[in-house]
């Protein structure tokens, strides 16, 4: 991505030398719905990146211009931000707010960015603004912030400015990110391991049905709560409990009868996918991969059956893949209620396959799917601008 035309408007002073910002879009290999129960995720950057480039005026004028969809956005840096009603302005004034609380922003800036990631598709473009943005603002306003505090503005601004009470791991997949790695990460401590992926002869492929249902954030914030009711429940049995991280199957088994029907599945999900992701990187270690593909099904299934955030239209896509015969694994990743299927395909085929995925997609739903061969890629970085 090149913005020339923009930079040689904005001049070439040396004190506000241009700064350039690349942001990946991440996949989640295992671990769903895992992150705001404090359990473990296997997420991973990839090739697919919002592009940012940021200079600071020697005013307060601030502008933001998105390229990709050709708005803009301008306000005083002394302004009080508040949420906006379209929705890509909120990564921007989110981070924004909560960075003034960091640090000495008194300058107005310029902003342009374009993105290659798909919009809505899961493979987590919002993440990528919002920490993309915080990246850029740290270091042009030379703030000395840690990766870990701009991942976690990144998620308050999802919080507060967009509505969407996320957990920690596209944030941290976003900003953490290395190359042929997954990181295996608790979300509890914080703490990742990073795990290298040697797929061999397959190809992970990224199938998005490009189908994203109203109610997803609605959702997203019911299954947070729903949780957090299972949570406060168990937690008169053994108050140790202090997230569904720390209830075991025993604990199902002695209490699960003051669950009611809904907290009783989320718990029994989010205990056997946190157990899935430890098996998972095991299995990794081990390059057993038809076990992993395996536990991705199972991942699947949990959350169609027993987290309830799949739809027609995913269930279709991971059981024809399976049919094929020549897909270790695939489910549903992200959010759900939409977005994209993660697969595991031979590479030999894998075209082959992918593309009858496709046409049987198309003959049920009408839709035009879509396929993404994806790389693992590194993390958030600012780059010379040359
Ligand atoms: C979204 C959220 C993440 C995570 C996933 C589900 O991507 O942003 O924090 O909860 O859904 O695993």
């Amino acid at each position: 991505m090149h913005f020339e035309k923009e930079l040689k408007g904005w001049g070439n002073r040396q004190e506000n030398k241009p700064i350039w910002v690349v942001a990946p879009g991440r996949i989640n290999l295992i671990g769903e719905h895992t992150d705001y129960n404090n359990g473990f995720v296997l997420p991973a950057a990839i090739d697919k990146s919002v592009f940012f480039l940021v200079q600071l005026r020697d005013d307060k004028n601030c502008n933001i211009e998105a390229k990709d969809i050709d708005a803009h956005l301008s306000f005083s840096i002394e302004d009080d931000l508040k949420p906006s009603l379209n929705n890509w302005e909120n990564y921007f004034l989110g981070v924004l707010h909560f960075l003034k609380k960091k640090g000495n922003i008194k300058q107005g800036f310029n902003v342009i960015f374009e993105s290659n990631i798909p919009i809505g598709a899961g493979m987590s473009s919002s993440a990528a603004l919002s920490c993309g943005f915080g990246m850029a603002l740290n270091e042009a306003f030379s703030l000395s912030l840690k990766k870990t505090q701009i991942a976690e503005i990144a998620q308050l601004a999802e919080h507060h400015f967009v509505g969407v009470k996320c957990g920690i791991m596209d944030q941290y997949a976003c900003m953490f990110g290395i190359e042929n790695h997954a990181l295996k990460l608790d979300c509890r401590t914080l703490k990742y391991q990073p795990q290298e992926i040697k797929l061999g002869e397959y190809k992970l492929v990224l199938i998005d049905s490009k189908v994203k249902h109203e109610l997803t954030s609605t959702e997203y914030n019911k299954r947070r709560e729903e949780c957090d009711r299972a949570v406060s429940i168990l937690k008169n049995y053994d108050e140790s409990i202090k997230t569904l991280r720390d209830v075991t199957q025993n604990h199902i088994l002695n209490f699960g009868k003051h669950l009611d029907r809904v907290a009783y599945m989320r718990c029994k999900y989010v205990i056997m996918e946190n157990e899935r992701v430890e098996r998972a990187s095991q299995a990794l270690i081990s390059n057993n991969l038809k076990l992993f593909g395996k536990l991705l099904d199972q991942s699947h299934k949990g959350l169609a059956d027993y987290f309830e955030v799949s739809c027609d239209e995913l269930n279709f896509l991971v059981n024809v893949s399976k049919e094929s015969g020549q897909v270790l694994g695939s489910r549903m990743m992200g959010g759900g209620f939409g977005g994209c299927t993660i697969n595991i395909i031979e590479g030999s085929n894998c075209s082959v396959i992918v593309s009858t995925i496709l046409n049987s997609y198309k003959k049920k739903f009408g839709i035009n799917a879509q396929s993404y061969f994806v790389e693992i890629k590194d993390g958030c970085k600012v780059l010379d601008y040359n």
